[in-house]
């Protein structure tokens, strides 16, 4: 498929019945990279063409928010050649993308512990996230140095500190106050979970928010996945039945 495909290129999808939400944990960059012999870093760069598409794509179909995980709190823990890297793959991409996230009315978001990105990254993510705010046609929010369990730390700790001076009543601790104080606060739950590479795990992402999202795991690596394996990820969601532990219908 060539970079010029538009909506009419699209297999039919149920416009209806599409995810509002959909997570994705890009995993197999490094894999990809060792079959060809290749960096690791090679297989990043890759990776993040595939984003550009899956971004243009999830726009394309009307997807509500995309998150992608980017960064996990745990790969602060790799060699510091490639986190460097991936600071800087990162840095080129928020500038690179700032022109079309404009022209398509994409607003940028951003979860995680993001005071512990280098400053430059830092600097391009706020310049980026404050020019998109007004945009409404799409949330392309990044999790960047997130893990699903600092988060719920965090959410923690904000939660005793309002009870402790005296603005939360324990008793008013609900599902939802808890929602509220995740760095999700405000955006509905993922209701498609994808992970590439083939790995059968969360790997620290959404804990608290993917209690009810339809999971789907595929053995591409990230760097080989594309629109239409997208796609099709998306009609097998179309036609799963979300039951929320109800009875079917
Ligand atoms: C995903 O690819 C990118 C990040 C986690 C940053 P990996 O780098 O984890 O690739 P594999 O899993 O080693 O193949
Ligand atoms: C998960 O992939 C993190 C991201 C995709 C950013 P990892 O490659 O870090 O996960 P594990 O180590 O295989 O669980
Ligand atoms: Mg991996």
């Amino acid at each position: 498929m060539n970079s010029n495909t538009s909506f009419h290129d699209l297999p039919a999808l149920d416009t209806a019945k599409l995810p509002a939400h959909v997570a994705i944990i890009m995993d197999g960059n490094g894999r990809w990279a060792k079959k060809r012999y290749l960096n690791r870093i090679n297989g990043h760069k890759k990776g993040t063409e595939v984003v550009r598409t899956i971004v243009r794509t999830s726009r394309e179909i009307g997807i509500s928010i995309l998150s992608l995980y980017a960064f996990s709190t745990e790969n602060w823990q790799r060699p510091q050649k490639e986190v460097a890297a991936l600071m800087t793959l990162l840095k080129n991409f928020l500038q690179s993308e700032l022109k079309e996230m404009m022209d398509n009315n994409i607003r940028l978001t951003s979860i995680g512990q993001i005071e512990r990105l280098p400053e430059n990254v830092k600097m391009a993510l706020h310049k980026a996230t404050t020019a998109t705010r007004e945009n409404n046609g799409m949330v392309l929010n990044l999790a960047l140095s997130y893990g699903g369990r600092s988060e719920i730390v965090r959410m923690v700790r904000k939660i005793a500190g309002k009870t402790k001076d005296g603005l939360i009543d324990p008793d008013s601790i609900t599902p939802e106050l808890i929602s509220e104080h995740l760095y999700t606060h405000g955006m509905p739950d993922p209701d498609l979970l994808v992970r590439t590479s083939g790995e059968m795990r969360i790997s620290n992402f959404f804990l608290w928010q993917i209690a009810y999202s339809e999971i789907f795991f595929t053995d591409t690596l990230w760097p080989d996945f594309n629109k239409d394996e997208f796609i099709q990820i998306l009609k097998d969601y179309q036609n799963r039945e979300r039951r929320f532990g109800k009875v079917g219908s």
